[in-house]
């Protein structure tokens, strides 16, 4: 009798359980329900551990592309956890378009990263915020348009860069030689002309060391050392790379602050010759008003911003360019035949003559999409609560575009893994513009150098291939160059020789 009871008591407690478990499921059901369709829900992603986060499913040497598979599984907007920071990845055209543009204000603010922030305390033209960025920027892009961004003046600076770099090149007579150090003294030396209103010869070991601190940086900025310092600034001390990045940046802050010292002292309001000059002279002019920002240090950022950003940047995409031209002899024809046709060779071509020369255009267009040199996403910030397509994404929340997403996006470009000119041409061979080309990203704090990057990459690649043909070194074939990219916050072909034959000779090397 007694162990019916106890039988009896325990079908009883079962029921009862089944009872609780059915509410418990129907309750999470509800409750997932509603939050799938919740105004206030985050974008989806996988699961963050406690303090890692999703740092194990990331592999850091090339965050992109772990960046693309989450998205196969969790789409183009998703939030992944770096340590404990979440963040909001946005991947392909539409959803980067539809933030970077039709919510330019919402993702209009840069995210703070502790390399960055120690780099720069904050200030400058790159890290900056608020209404300091905005009188920054205001004052920097009015400047380079004085300057000559995107008026004849500008032509001038880089065709005598560009004559320069022709004579370094003719020096080789045809031999193999590594082009990257070159080209970033060529890029390096335009914005050294407008900034510091000086060039520097390619040799001058000041100058060598300046631009191979600038390339160093670049890639010590995406290397895994880096990326897990950002995430956890505390284990600094146990990591080589940030503290080299540091030392670094220490002696390019030596330099700037000696030059900006000399520099002073011939400031002429009558003869104002650089970036740096103007500068000073607001300073003078701003001294009194309140919430001034023309402070040393934003003078002194700003500078190594524009060095910094100017150089590996324009650099890099012209090395992709050349190394793209000795893969496909054939496009490298093409292009030096329109161009000895409508220039010759008795002058440099020059803007004027880009919309005559639209394969050429094309080219360059395809090189910087193909070769899509900011392979770490562009980080942004969200400036208030913001609603996103059907998320909720909270004020402060550190936002990743992944801009190459976007450049080897499926539904925008007809063969996005070939190099194909034509996807900048027409059925009439005209040049047409494509929505998905934002090399340069877009909306609030799109490159600030877009229109100086263009008129370089346009007449130092046109200026070149007018005078040289480029062949690879011998004993390598066009079929074995590599294009895998030396990554970093931009990324360069890797080390490779090349040749430049003058047209006027008459055989290859
Ligand atoms: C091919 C060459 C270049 C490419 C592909 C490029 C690309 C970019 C990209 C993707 C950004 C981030 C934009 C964003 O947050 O959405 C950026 C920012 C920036 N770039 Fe460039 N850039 C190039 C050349 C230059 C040059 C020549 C300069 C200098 C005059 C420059 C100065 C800057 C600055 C100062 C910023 C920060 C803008 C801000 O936060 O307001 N860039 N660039």
């Amino acid at each position: 009798m007694a162990k019916m009871t106890v039988l009896h008591s325990f079908f009883q407690d079962i029921g009862t359980v089944q009872i609780l478990c059915a509410l418990l499921l129907f309750f999470l059901i509800l409750v997932s329900a509603t939050w799938k369709t919740s105004p206030f829900r985050m974008p989806p992603g996988p699961f963050p551990l406690p303090i890692i986060g999703n740092l194990h499913i990331l592999d850091l040497k090339r965050l992109d592309k772990s960046l693309e598979k989450l998205s196969k599984k969790y789409g183009n907007v998703f939030t992944l956890s770096f340590g404990t920071k979440k963040s909001v990845v946005i991947l392909g055209y539409e959803a980067a378009h539809d933030a970077l543009v039709n919510h330019a204000d919402e993702f209009g603010e840069r995210s703070v990263v502790p390399s960055f922030q120690k780099l720069t305390n904050g200030k400058g033209l790159i890290s900056s915020h608020g209404d300091e960025w905005k009188t920054m920027r205001r004052f920097a892009l009015s400047t380079l348009r004085d300057f000559g961004m995107g008026k004849t003046t500008i032509e001038d600076r880089i065709h005598k860069e560009a004559e320069m770099l022709i004579k370094e090149i003719e020096a080789h007579k045809g031999q193999p030689f590594y082009d990257k150090w070159l080209m970033n003294g060529c890029t390096g030396n335009v914005i050294c002309s407008i900034v510091l209103g000086k060039r520097f010869d390619y040799h001058d070991p000041i100058f060598v060391k300046l631009i191979q601190i600038v390339s160093q940086n670049v890639k010590l900025m995406g290397s895994p050392a880096v990326q897990l310092y950002n995430m956890f600034p505390f284990l600094g001390f146990l990591l080589g790379a940030p503290n080299i990045l540091f030392r670094n940046m220490h002696e390019q802050r030596k330099f700037f602050v000696e030059f900006l010292k000399l520099n002073r002292q011939t400031v002429n309001e009558n003869d104002i010759r650089s970036y740096v000059d103007a500068f000073m002279l607001k300073q003078q002019e701003e001294m009194k008003k309140p919430d001034n920002y023309f402070d040393e240090e934003n003078l002194l950022v700003s500078t190594l911003n524009l060095f910094g950003a100017g150089l590996e940047t324009t650099s890099s995409s012209l090395q992709w360019a050349f190394l793209m031209m000795i893969k496909y002899p054939e496009i490298q024809k093409k292009v030096q035949e329109e161009v000895d046709e409508v220039v010759g060779d008795g002058r440099l071509p020059t803007l004027e003559d880009r919309k005559i020369l639209p394969y050429t255009d094309a080219v360059i267009h395809e090189v910087q999409r193909f070769c899509n040199i900011v392979t770490l996403p562009v980080g942004r910030e969200t400036t208030c609560d913001t609603h996103f397509r059907e998320y909720f994404i909270p004020k402060g929340t550190r936002v990743l575009i992944l801009l190459s997403s976007v450049l080897f996006d499926k539904m925008q470009w007809e063969s996005p893994d070939k190099f194909t000119p034509s996807h900048f041409l027409d059925a009439q061979g005209k040049f047409t513009k494509k929505a998905a080309f934002l090399p340069f990203s877009a909306g609030k704090r799109v490159c600030l150098g877009e229109s100086l990057a263009k008129a370089e990459l346009f007449l130092l690649f046109t200026a070149l291939i007018q005078k040289f043909t480029f062949y690879p070194a011998p004993g390598v074939t066009s079929e074995d160059l590599n294009l895998e990219p030396d990554f970093g916050i931009t990324s360069s072909p890797k080390y490779h020789l090349v040749c430049a034959v003058s047209r006027k000779q008459k055989k290859g090397p």
